[in-house]
């Protein structure tokens, strides 16, 4: 069994959103949603450099135009802000590409857009900030600290110089060491390290010296990435697909030092120290939309997805980036999927499995009045022994967690894989 397919953290993927016939008013894609508990998500799409491994919405080192874009961004939150006036947001993501990639006074004006313009508390609600070892400084932290944000997340991928270099993502210890400890010592409470285990050239012995030595900080939360080499990409120009794969053992490895060093899985990526603050919020990944602002980020209704085009080339990106800062009009909509009910099933069990990591099954019943027992892929997972269910709630069992990016592709539907398929990458 191929188990590395995809990491199917949304669905529909991006790759089957398709043009509209023709744009929508934002005011009416919204008008019959609930527009309270919601979840912004704000989009920067710049980097350093490009990590050959990385297929992610960005360019690395933009001579310019970041200013142009902090613009666009505010034009963006501005008509939300206008024609929705009464949304009500109650968890918040800011993403990229690297948003600490931005200098201070960027960093500040981003900041000042989403919490003034948007109208995003992220002093009161609880929210969380990408990183990267390079971009963070002194300067920034303190800006995050005042913000409010909750989490901060970091790229490590590997303490070792030589695996960095085999990522396509030359990192200095140096440099890498001093972030963590500048964020360890922040007043920001949660700090989350990633890592990448299936690098050529990594070994037992070397994966475990990583594992340690990122205990040794004792962050919140530890992210665990099987390496994908995925089309276009850096590596995937430079060496395919990994020949001999030891990702399973490189994540049996993993998973046993978290658990026995005080952490719990929440999925099969994410391990969380289990004396961790208690996430309080009361947004909804199954129920609750979200609005994305940004070139590149993505937003959810409970019918329609829907955001600006997508692509993985650098020249691609920096038209779609550039197209995006000289937009004038936010105010209606024109690329995205809508669902129906069979995909707002199929969505439901991913967010709540695969992301969530537990569906309740009461929940199920309410919204799509059948039972999620009733469903022949569900009691197949069972059978197979991948899912276990205690009272209400329904969570992958130790094999289902370590089989989770199989599990996820087959929820999709035949309509979404064929969308997917026929999309023309560039
Ligand atoms: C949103 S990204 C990047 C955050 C930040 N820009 C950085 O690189 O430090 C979050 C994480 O996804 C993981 N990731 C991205 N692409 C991956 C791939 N192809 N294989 C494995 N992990 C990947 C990396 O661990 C990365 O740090
Ligand atoms: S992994 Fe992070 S730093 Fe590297 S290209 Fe992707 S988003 Fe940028």
């Amino acid at each position: 069994m191929d188990i590395y397919q995809q990491y199917a953290y949304s669905y529909p993927h991006k790759l089957a959103y398709r043009e509209f016939d023709e744009p929508l008013p934002l005011k009416k894609v919204w008008q019959t949603e609930n527009r309270t508990k919601l979840f912004a998500y704000l989009h920067i799409p710049y980097c350093e450099m490009r990590c050959g491994f990385c297929n992610l919405f960005t360019i690395a080192n933009p001579k310019q135009g970041l200013d142009r874009y902090l613009t666009a961004l505010r034009r963006e939150a501005q008509a939300y802000r206008t024609i929705l006036s009464d949304i009500q947001f109650e968890e918040y993501a800011i993403g990229g590409g690297t948003p600490t990639f931005l200098d201070a006074d960027q960093l500040a004006n981003m900041l000042a857009i989403f919490k003034y313009d948007l109208g995003v508390d992220t002093n009161k609600k609880y929210g969380s900030i990408e990183s990267s070892p390079k971009s963070i400084t002194p300067e920034k932290i303190h800006l995050i600290e005042s913000y409010g944000i909750n989490r901060i997340s970091i790229g490590i991928q590997s303490w070792i110089e030589d695996e960095t270099k085999q990522l396509g993502r030359p990192q200095s210890l140096e440099v890498a060491t001093k972030a963590v400890e500048q964020l360890i010592e922040s007043i920001i409470p949660e700090v989350n390290i990633d890592l990448i285990y299936g690098i050529k050239g990594q070994t037992v012995k070397t994966w475990q010296y990583v594992l340690e030595k990122t205990l040794a900080y004792s962050p919140t939360e530890i992210f665990l990435y099987p390496l994908y080499t995925r089309p276009l990409t850096g590596l995937a120009k430079l060496h395919g697909p990994p020949k001999n794969d030891i990702r399973l053992s490189l994540y049996r490895q993993g998973r046993d030092y978290l658990l026995s060093n005080g952490y719990r899985q929440v999925s099969m990526r994410c391990f969380r120290r289990v004396d961790a603050p208690i996430i309080e919020s009361e947004y909804d990944s199954t129920t609750n939309g979200m609005v994305g602002i940004g070139a590149g980020a993505r937003s959810y209704t409970s019918k329609l997805h829907y955001s600006g085009h997508y692509a993985v080339s650098r020249k691609a990106i920096k038209g779609i980036i550039e197209e995006y800062s000289n937009q004038q009009d936010f105010t209606s909509i024109h690329y995205g999927i809508r669902l129906n009910e069979e995909e707002e099933i199929r969505r439901f069990l991913i967010k709540s499995l695969i992301d969530g990591g537990q569906l309740s099954e009461h929940q199920f019943e309410g919204k799509f009045t059948q039972s999620v027992l009733d469903m022949e892929v569900i009691q197949d997972f069972f059978n197979q022994g991948l899912l276990v269910q205690e009272g209400d709630w329904i969570k992958l069992s130790k094999r289902g967690l370590e089989l989770e990016d199989w599990i996820g592709p087959q929820l999709f539907s035949s309509q979404v894989n064929d969308r997917m398929n026929s999309f023309q990458l560039i």
